[in-house]
């Protein structure tokens, strides 16, 4: 019985030397220590020893026991370590390897025109605002003076959003103007409002129904056509250059009187006449004017003590210029080739 005890425990060293997942190891268990297994059927047969011998053999076998537990244990401790090995390798990363570069973006040339202008007028004092590109009629029009009859107004021109058309897509940044008077209330006021606006206009080399303008308002005591002058001159010159050569002409807005439109000598042919100026010498770059009374006092700004400027400028036509870009439609296919140039 003492053989067949050892033979027992050298199986199991054995056996359990060469375990290669749980699976084998659990029936190895079942094996040498389970219910039907060799160390209970040789515990079985006991009954047939003497007194004395039974507690000597008890004892060998409670130790061929515990050395098979003690092998299983150490064997389950190897499979766990093995299996983490495995895993670790498996998913190992080399961090030393260069990641895959990321393609930085681009900015585009009319948000770099805009950051321009921007970085003018604050240094002139001038707060950026911002405003709805849905506005109600009375914003668009109404409040600037535009009778009910303008043909502005017309369904041929304006997107309208409802059918009492009360409310549409902003033809203009002017607006902002009455905006920025009802929020500040008292002058000083200087603000400079970009954003998108909307007409019904065919797409095509200079036109788009849907464009950006840079709204600008000043409103003071003392404030003249001279400082309009001053301060448009100012960001043409940075815009264009120093040596850039800008005309004002008179023009007629309902918002403004008086009010005029400036232009600057075409960059090509210095003002001789060429295709890019269609003839003209010159390029239209904005509108401008003196605020209206009417609309100062729309506002609750009284005319007899302030005055005040407002300017419009085409923000695509101020790239387009300013980057020597000859198509619109460039500025809004955003082909990648195109806008990389700049
Ligand atoms: N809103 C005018 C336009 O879109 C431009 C403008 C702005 C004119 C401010 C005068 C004063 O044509």
């Amino acid at each position: 019985m003492k053989e067949q005890l050892e033979k027992i425990r050298r199986d199991a060293m054995e056996a359990l030397e060469g375990v290669n997942d749980s699976a084998e190891l659990e029936a190895l268990r079942v094996r040498f220590l389970g219910k039907k297994g060799e160390l209970t059927a040789v515990l079985k047969t006991m009954g047939s020893l003497s007194a004395d011998e039974r507690p000597v053999f008890g004892q060998a076998a409670n130790n061929v026991r515990a050395a098979i537990e003690e092998k299983l244990e150490e064997a389950k401790l190897e499979l766990k370590a093995r299996a983490l090995d495995a895993k670790l390798e498996s998913e190992a990363i080399d961090i030393t390897i260069p990641g895959t570069p990321v393609e930085l973006g681009h900015r585009h040339p009319m948000n770099k025109a805009l950051d321009e202008a921007k970085e003018l007028f604050i240094s002139m004092g001038f707060k950026i605002l911002e405003g709805p590109e849905v506005e109600l009629a009375d914003y668009n029009f109404t409040k600037l003076n535009i009778g009910e009859n303008h043909p502005s107004r017309d369904r041929s021109d304006t997107f309208y959003v409802t059918d009492d058309e009360s409310v549409l897509l902003r033809t203009q940044t002017s607006p902002m103007q009455i905006r920025a008077m009802e929020a500040m209330k008292t002058p000083p006021i200087r603000i400079l409002a970009p954003g998108r606006v909307y007409r019904k206009d065919e797409v095509d080399a200079t036109h788009s129904p849907m464009f950006h303008q840079i709204e600008g308002l000043v409103i003071d005591k003392g404030v003249t056509m001279a400082d309009l002058k001053g301060t448009l001159e100012t960001l043409i010159k940075a815009m264009y250059g120093e040596d850039s050569v800008i005309r004002f002409r008179p023009h007629h807005f309902p918002f403004t009187e008086p009010s005029c439109e400036v232009d600057v000598q075409c960059f090509k042919c210095r003002g001789k006449g060429c295709p890019t100026c269609k003839g003209e010498g010159w390029i239209e770059l904005l509108g401008a004017g003196m605020v209206h009374p009417k609309v100062l006092e729309g506002c609750g700004i009284d005319p007899n003590v302030y005055s005040g400027f407002a300017f419009g400028i085409g923000l695509e036509r101020m790239a387009m210029r300013r980057y020597k870009i000859s198509d619109m439609r460039m500025i809004f296919e955003n082909d990648i080739r195109f806008l990389a140039q700049f």
